[in-house]
């Protein structure tokens, strides 16, 4: 099963409305450098997928909470570029937003993208259709982001003295996956609060096998530098449990993952679907080698 045409297409609408006549040019290059191509898109896929398995009833609707995911997450990663945070020139295999555009209009990139996230789901609101779903999804997706438990308070945590790594990981990287499940549920008029963990977990192995390509990968392999978690001080799972205690750490968190996908129409093909995006959060040669 592949989602990707549907994300991919509602993303471009939403950046043509946005980067139509009249707009700053650097600003609309800006965004759409920092959309497309785009990477594992795995927060929409699964969206996508856990409203397909609750039914998927208005597919507009799934469509647009997906592409909001993945437009929040662009956006968070032109801030975490810059180098006020993790100050890396690459991403995605090519300059970063801050060096291809410069700084200001870097910040300003990601301020549009995130507003425009929650117009696309608002436009929603028009076909009249589920209101109270648009209305859970603009909820859901905006705690996702913001403070306490959000991506903005995972970031902010880099400024503290002092990190405890779950709560840093769940926040910056684990909220935004927990958005994808609730969300991609929510849009299907399902009780979005039985998804939480399954992407809380999904997003925690995530950052986890992000930390491991970050001592064991190389920057042709990931489009990103390496080695910039030691260098930046930041808490990491490898660094806190070793490369074997991390990948034990991932196996764990994706076993629990699997153990918490509720009961739903499409249970079976949701369960296979998530062993297999989560068996591409490392190579093969890493993790063949896993504990
Ligand atoms: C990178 O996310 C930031 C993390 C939370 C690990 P992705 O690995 O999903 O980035 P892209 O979208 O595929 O480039
Ligand atoms: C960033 O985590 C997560 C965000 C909220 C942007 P990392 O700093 O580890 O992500 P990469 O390695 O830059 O992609
Ligand atoms: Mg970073
Ligand atoms: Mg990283």
């Amino acid at each position: 099963m592949d989602e990707i045409p549907r994300i991919e297409q509602t993303l471009e609408a939403a950046i043509e409305r946005a980067t139509a006549k009249d707009c700053p040019p650097l600003l609309a290059g800006a965004v759409r450098h920092a959309t497309f191509p785009g990477g594992a898109r795995i927060r929409p896929r699964l969206c996508l997928a856990v409203a397909k398995a609750c039914g998927d009833d208005i597919p507009d609707l799934t469509d647009a909470a997906a592409s909001a995911v993945e437009l929040l997450h662009c956006a968070s990663l032109i801030h975490d570029d810059l180098p006020c945070f993790d100050d890396a020139p690459i991403r995605r295999g090519k300059p970063s937003v801050h060096v291809a555009y410069g700084e200001p209009c870097a910040v300003l990139a990601g301020d549009a993208m995130i507003v425009m996230a929650f117009e696309l789901i608002g436009r929603q609101i028009e076909t009249a259709l589920a209101p109270k779903r648009v209305a859970d999804i603009i909820r859901i997706v905006a705690g996702s982001v913001g403070m306490p438990h959000g991506i903005v308070a995972g970031q902010a945590w880099e400024l503290e003295p002092t990190i405890g790594l779950a709560d840093y990981q769940r926040a910056k990287t684990g909220s935004l996956f927990a958005a994808a499940t609730e969300a991609g549920a929510a849009a299907a008029g399902m009780d979005s609060r039985q998804w939480w963990a399954l992407g809380e977990c999904l997003g925690e192995a995530y950052q986890v096998a992000d930390d491991i390509r970050d001592v064991a990968s190389t920057p042709e392999e990931i489009g990103k530098p390496i080695g910039r978690d030691a260098a930046l001080g930041r808490p990491s799972a490898v660094a806190q449990h070793g490369l074997d205690g991390a990948k034990k750490r991932l196996k764990k968190l994706v076993d629990e993952a699997m153990g918490s996908i509720p009961d739903c129409p499409g249970k079976d093909e949701l369960r296979l679907e998530i062993a297999h995006q989560s068996k591409r959060f490392l190579p093969k040669e890493l993790l063949l080698s896993a504990a």
